[in-house]
């Protein structure tokens, strides 16, 4: 996507062919910073502190962290390191194991010499499967929004989403967002509500920095916001990205997308969300009580950073002093609440039947 003209993906490799350039998301929305990733080591940091974030940008930054461990030491003893040091960088989002298994098949079959060269060739794989997947879902995605458009004539489509599942999230296009370029580039009337998703503001710092950039009409509000809008018709449907999707279609997300999903269903707003296949956790039957959420630093839910008038970044605490706070970074949305799932493959019903038949071999897989 663009950043003032210039294309840019969330990841890449630098010209030198071998490190790794990265956005460093922390620094948005008030300082475009490009970060260099030289060892699996940094790749790990890169993941644990979310310079950058998102399943699928999770899942590529673990790819690139095997390739750059296999320079360093491509031994059976490598390899094993490298494994254990990325999967655990963050344990919600599946994309960060299905990225390191694909990688370990590719390589642990080969002579150590040409491991490092066969797993920069694999990571650069998954990295081009994204965007193709993301423009998949972007095509999708778009019937939904033009059936809406169509009901509508000469009216805006509102659209909700929650958190960044932007291409800030993914390597290119994004997942929620795919439909959404997509449409505002047909020419089709759209407008985003932007959540702005605390404690940790995806919303506000990334989603509305991805849309504005893009020229996508939005408008960022607090997270309570969305039950109101939907009461009073302003919301004509959801759509929020995953980080991992149960085989029985439970939808683990971003806190607060369960509450969302209660609201659309009390308004009978449709509520869509946009996954790549790598987000769908056959191994788990049951999402809310076996996908594990990841409990994040209180100091996200004390502090705020943001910018003074006079351009200085600054850091506020909000919190009385003593006071305990909880910082759980996901919930769950039962499948019962979902609408669709917008897949590469089509848009799904959300339960086994649907996912299997759509994806038979990301159960041989599981
Ligand atoms: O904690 P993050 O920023 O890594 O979480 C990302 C999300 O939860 C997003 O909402 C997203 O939908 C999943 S990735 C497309």
């Amino acid at each position: 996507m663009k950043v003032d003209g210039k294309h840019f993906r969330s990841i890449w490799r630098e010209h030198d062919g071998w490190s790794i350039g990265a956005i460093d998301q922390r620094r948005l929305p008030h300082e475009f910073v490009v970060a260099k990733l030289t060892s699996c080591e940094d790749a790990a940091v890169a993941i644990r502190d979310m310079l950058v974030r998102g399943a699928p940008l999770i899942g590529a930054t673990a790819a690139y962290g095997m390739a750059l461990a296999m320079r360093e030491d491509a031994s059976d003893a490598g390899l094993k390191r490298a494994y254990e040091t990325l999967v655990v960088a963050r344990p919600t989002a599946i994309n960060l194991k299905w990225a390191l298994d694909e990688m370990r098949m590719a390589i642990a079959p080969i002579d150590p010499l040409e491991r490092a060269e066969a797993a920069y060739a694999r990571a650069d794989e998954i990295v081009e499967q994204d965007v193709e997947i993301n423009r998949g879902i972007a095509g999708n995605g778009l019937k939904l929004i033009e059936a809406i458009a169509s009901k509508k004539p000469g009216g805006t489509v509102n659209v909700l989403t929650h958190c960044n599942a932007g291409w800030l999230a993914t390597v290119d296009w994004g997942t929620a967002t795919a439909p959404i370029y997509l449409a505002h580039e047909r020419g089709i009337k759209i407008h985003v509500w932007v959540d702005e998703t605390r404690p940790r503001n995806q919303g506000a710092s990334l989603t509305a920095w991805e849309l504005g950039h893009h020229g996508v009409p939005h408008t960022v509000i607090p997270d309570n916001t969305g039950g109101h809008l939907m009461q009073h018709g302003m919301v004509d449907l959801a759509i929020v990205g995953t980080d991992r999707v149960a085989a029985n279609g439970d939808v683990c997300n971003k806190i607060g997308t369960y509450l969302k999903a209660l609201a659309a269903h009390d308004n009978g707003v449709p509520f869509y969300v946009a996954l790549p296949s790598p987000t769908i956790d056959f191994a788990v039957h049951d999402g809310i009580r076996d996908i594990p959420i990841e409990q994040r630093s209180g100091v996200e839910v004390t502090d705020m950073t943001g910018r003074t008038a006079d351009g200085r970044l600054e850091t506020v605490r909000i919190v009385p002093e003593g006071s305990p706070v909880a910082n759980y970074a996901f919930d769950v949305t039962p499948a019962r609440l979902v609408t669709g799932l917008i897949t590469e493959r089509g848009v799904l019903k959300p339960d086994r039947a649907s996912l299997a038949a759509a994806f038979p071999e990301r159960i041989a897989a599981a």
